[in-house]
């Protein structure tokens, strides 16, 4: 590999499937039990909040109850070892990245285990229950939500990303289908950008043709030897 400097990695819910948190597509995916115009929009929310605060309440139970896993821990030993040349963008809602010590993670869809005051717009980290209408620990109003971005929302700090891509020089794609936009559209930027352009995944994604190297195979196995490569290169 050419010198590389500044890399940026996107992953999705398919470096989390290996600690217990179900993706999005697949045969038992998220979807398949709950309708995404439900659970996941800002109508679905305004229609039933019960049930979307009940959907959100069972997923930050199950990222509780996860642990990072080899993938999560690899790039944790990447980013000491690469420091602020280096960001990780995660489409997921879990604290396994950092909770496998990387440090630099930006969450464009937002975190599960954070609460959003839609009457103060103050967010809380939140571990427990919103079912039951808490009220917001900093103006006691009832009007708790996930910190989620739902469809139909602006996904957060996007000129960040942006900015990043534009001066990769490694842009690495994990564990992603590259069903949704605006990320299935980076490594369209990337390449514009002249980074070199991987990724790394069980199946073959929607973006595979766009990528310079597509390594197939469960993030477990493929990001550690992924990350000893890199750190090993000249
Ligand atoms: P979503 O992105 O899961 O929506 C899924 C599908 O809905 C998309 O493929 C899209 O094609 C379709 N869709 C398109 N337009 C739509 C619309 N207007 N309304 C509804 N569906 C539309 O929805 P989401 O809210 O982003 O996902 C829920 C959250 O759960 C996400 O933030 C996701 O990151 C998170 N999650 C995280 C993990 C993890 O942390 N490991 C795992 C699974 C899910
Ligand atoms: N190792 C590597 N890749 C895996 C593994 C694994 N062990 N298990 C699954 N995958 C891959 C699947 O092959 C699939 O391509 O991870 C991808 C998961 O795709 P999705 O379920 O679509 O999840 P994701 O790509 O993160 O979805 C993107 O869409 O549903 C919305 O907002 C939600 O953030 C989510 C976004």
């Amino acid at each position: 590999m050419s010198a590389i400097r500044n890399i940026v990695i996107l992953t999705g819910a398919g470096i989390s499937a290996e600690s217990g948190i179900r993706t999005f597509r697949a045969d038992d995916g998220l979807w398949e039990d709950h309708p995404v115009e439900q659970v996941a929009t800002p109508e679905g929310f305004a229609r039933d909040p019960g049930l979307v605060q009940r959907f959100y309440d069972q997923r930050r139970a199950d990222i509780r109850a996860a642990r990072p896993n080899a993938a999560h821990l690899a790039l944790g030993r990447l980013d000491e070892a690469w420091g602020g040349n280096l960001l990780i963008v995660t489409q997921n809602i879990d604290d396994l990245h950092e909770r496998g010590h990387a440090r630099r993670v930006l969450h464009m869809h937002g975190e599960g285990l954070s609460a959003w005051c839609t009457a103060c717009d103050m967010r809380h980290r939140w571990e427990g229950t919103l079912r039951d209408g808490p009220a917001c620990p900093a103006c006691c109003e009832k009007a708790l939500r996930p910190d989620i971005v739902w469809f139909g929302e602006m996904p957060y700090q996007m000129e960040r990303i942006y900015t990043a891509i534009a001066a990769a020089d490694l842009f690495v794609s994990i564990g992603t289908s590259g069903a949704v936009y605006p990320a299935a559209g980076f490594v369209e930027q990337a390449r514009r950008s002249g980074a070199r352009t991987l990724e790394l995944n069980l199946e073959r994604s929607l973006g595979s043709m766009m990528f310079d190297e597509t390594r197939l195979g469960p993030a477990s196995e493929l990001v550690p030897a992924f990350v000893v490569d890199l750190l090993r290169a000249p």
